[in-house]
């Protein structure tokens, strides 16, 4: 196989960052995977190389939540002189239960990976991107962006700072005329990823609910919306349609649906 692009996915090693490592290696992308724990990249590799022998993966082990890790990946993508085509920015967690009961340091940490981090990659390669003006940046959201997420109140704070910075830095790629697409997704609760145990929402009803999806259907959404060149992305096809009535309902029901899918179940 002949890799003519090459993908940068944080977080590339499991969940959503995986299942879509599978799309683009299947058309021809060498995966650059930045993830925190050496095992797990180790595993996924084997496994991703077993399904697709041709495909390339090179990968180093970082932790996102330190100050100077996006410059760290950037000087790892010099140094090895790969050309970025396509920027992943998925690595991200949550933390789950009522402000005053949340650990700090933990809630603190989410929003260096799932904020700062995001930020900083996104400028570092954005500038090289618009500089030979092709490249494409996919900032993984959520549909915690959308609304008020009680119990969940500082994770969907970090996802509504990555919905409004994506669209509206892809706003200004448009004013410039630029070729380059910074592309917003918003996928609904995953049932089948490690997020949940990750952020101790095991029981929550609401990655049984409604809108749950899993990482298959979130990696096609994002694959056939970058193919199709969108720039938002609501994943899953109940949340999709959800999405679309949203503006219709009003505030007050949509909160109490919110309330109910975000309690626990047992
Ligand atoms: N699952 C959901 O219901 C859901 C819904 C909407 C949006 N999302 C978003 O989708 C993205 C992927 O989540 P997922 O569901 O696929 O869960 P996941 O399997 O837990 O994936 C999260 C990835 O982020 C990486 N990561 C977390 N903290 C890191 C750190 N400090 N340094 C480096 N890497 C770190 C993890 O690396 P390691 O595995 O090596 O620790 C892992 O690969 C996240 O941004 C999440 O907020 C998830």
């Amino acid at each position: 196989m002949v890799m003519s692009k090459t993908v940068l996915i944080s977080g590339g090693s499991s969940g959503i960052g995986f299942t879509i490592s599978r799309y683009f290696a299947n058309a021809g992308y060498k995966l650059l995977w930045v993830s925190l724990l050496k095992e797990e990249i180790t595993a996924a590799t084997i496994q991703l190389q077993n399904e697709i022998p041709d495909c390339e993966i090179n990968s180093v082990v970082q932790d996102l939540s330190l100050s100077n890790a996006a410059q760290k990946v950037y000087d790892w993508i010099q140094e090895n002189q790969w050309n970025v085509d396509v920027l992943i920015n998925n690595a991200g967690f949550g933390t789950y239960g009522f402000i005053n009961d949340t650990d700090s340091e933990r809630e603190l940490n989410m929003i260096d990976v799932n904020i700062i981090n995001l930020y900083k990659m996104t400028r570092f390669f954005l500038k090289d991107m618009i500089a030979i003006n092709k490249g494409t940046i996919i900032n993984i959201s959520s549909n915690s962006s959308f609304q008020p997420t009680p119990k969940l109140s500082t994770y969907g704070a970090t996802k509504s700072f990555v919905n409004h910075f994506t669209r509206s830095v892809n706003e200004e790629l448009k004013m410039q005329n630029s070729n380059v697409k910074v592309i917003c997704v918003c996928p609904s609760a995953i049932k089948d990823t490690n997020f949940k145990k990750a952020g101790k929402m095991e029981n929550v009803k609401t990655f049984n609910g409604l809108a749950a999806t899993t990482a298959e259907e979130v990696a096609k959404d994002v694959w056939n919306g970058f193919i199709k060149g969108k720039s938002f992305i609501v994943s899953g096809w109940k949340m999709r349609m959800l999405y679309r009535v949203s503006g219709m309902i009003p505030y007050k029901v949509q909160q109490f649906l919110v309330r109910k899918e975000i309690k626990e179940v047992h």
